[in-house]
C-alpha cells in the first residue's frame, strides 16, 4: 500500500469486552483484562502497517455509571498496564493520556503524568489512552478556557477561530484522525473524538474487542484506502 493510504491515526473504540466476558461465562472485568492485552498487542500490529499514531477509547466521563466493582476493576487493570507502559515507552513510543485524568486517584494521576512527561521526546509512535474522557467534556474545557481569556481581555471573541479550539483539545500534538475502528456491532462514536472524527472514515466490525486480530486491523486499513475522501470537494 502506498503511504497515503495508511491512516496516520487510528481511533480504536474497543468496545465488547463485557459481552465477550459473559460468551465465556466469566466476570465482566475478565473481559476487560483480555481486552487489554488486546490493547496492547494492536499497538505492535498498527506500528508493522506503518501507521503513526493511534488513540484507545478505555474509559468515557459516561463508564463511571457503572457498576461500582466494575469501575474498581478497570482501575486495577490500569494500574497493572502501567508497567507494561513502560516497557513500550522503552520501545520509542510516546504515550499521550488523554481525557480529564485530575479526576482519577492520585496513584494513577501521577504515574500518567510522569509517563507523559518521560515519553515526551519519543518519536517512533504515538499511543493515544482515552480515560475518563469525553468529546463534549473536552469541547467544554476549551470553550471554558477561551472564555477566560476574552473576560480577561488576553483576546477578543473574534479571535476565537478553529485553530484555537483545536491547539486546546488533547489531541493537538497527535496527527489528524483519520480512521475510526469500532468493533463489537454497535454503529456510534459514544463522545469519543467527537471534533476529531468531523472528516475521518469508520470502521464498524461484528467482531467483540477481546476478539479483535491483525487480519481485522488489515481489513480496516484496506477498507479505509478504498474510501474516496472528499473533505467537502468534489
Ligand atoms: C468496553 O467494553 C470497555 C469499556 C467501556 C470500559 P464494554 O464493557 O462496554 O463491553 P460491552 O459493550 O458491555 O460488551
Ligand atoms: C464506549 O463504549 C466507551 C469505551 C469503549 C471506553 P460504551 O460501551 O461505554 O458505549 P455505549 O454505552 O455502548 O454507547
Ligand atoms: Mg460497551
Amino acid at each position: 500500500m502506498e503511504e497515503k493510504q495508511i491512516p496516520a491515526h487510528i481511533g480504536f473504540i474497543m468496545d465488547g469486552n463485557g459481552r465477550w466476558a459473559k460468551k465465556h461465562g466469566m466476570p465482566r472485568n475478565f473481559g476487560h483484562s483480555k481486552g487489554a492485552e488486546v490493547f496492547k498487542k494492536t499497538i505492535n500490529w498498527c506500528r508493522e502497517l506503518g501507521v503513526k499514531c493511534a488513540t484507545f477509547y478505555a474509559f468515557s466521563t459516561e463508564n463511571w455509571k457503572r457498576p461500582a466493582d466494575e469501575v474498581e476493576g478497570i482501575m486495577n487493570l490500569l494500574r497493572r498496564y502501567i508497567k507494561d507502559i513502560r516497557t513500550y515507552a522503552k520501545d520509542n513510543v510516546r504515550f499521550i493520556f488523554i481525557g480529564d485524568i485530575s479526576q482519577l486517584a492520585e496513584d494513577i494521576r501521577l504515574e500518567l503524568f510522569d509517563i507523559m512527561e518521560t515519553t515526551k521526546e519519543n518519536t517512533g509512535f504515538i499511543a493515544g489512552v482515552a480515560l475518563n474522557y469525553g468529546g463534549r467534556d473536552e469541547i467544554t474545557n476549551a470553550a471554558r478556557i477561551l472564555a477566560k481569556k476574552a473576560v480577561n481581555g488576553e483576546i477578543s471573541p473574534e479571535q476565537i477561530t478553529e485553530n484555537s479550539i483545536e491547539e486546546l483539545l488533547y489531541t493537538s500534538e497527535m496527527p489528524p484522525l483519520d480512521l475510526v475502528i469500532r468493533p463489537s456491532g454497535e454503529q456510534r462514536l459514544s463522545n469519543f473524538l467527537i471534533w476529531q472524527a468531523a472528516y475521518a472514515e469508520f470502521v464498524f466490525m461484528d467482531v467483540l474487542w477481546p476478539d479483535f486480530t491483525k487480519k481485522n486491523l488489515e481489513f480496516a486499513v484496506t477498507e479505509y484506502s478504498a474510501r474516496n475522501r472528499r473533505f467537502g470537494g468534489i
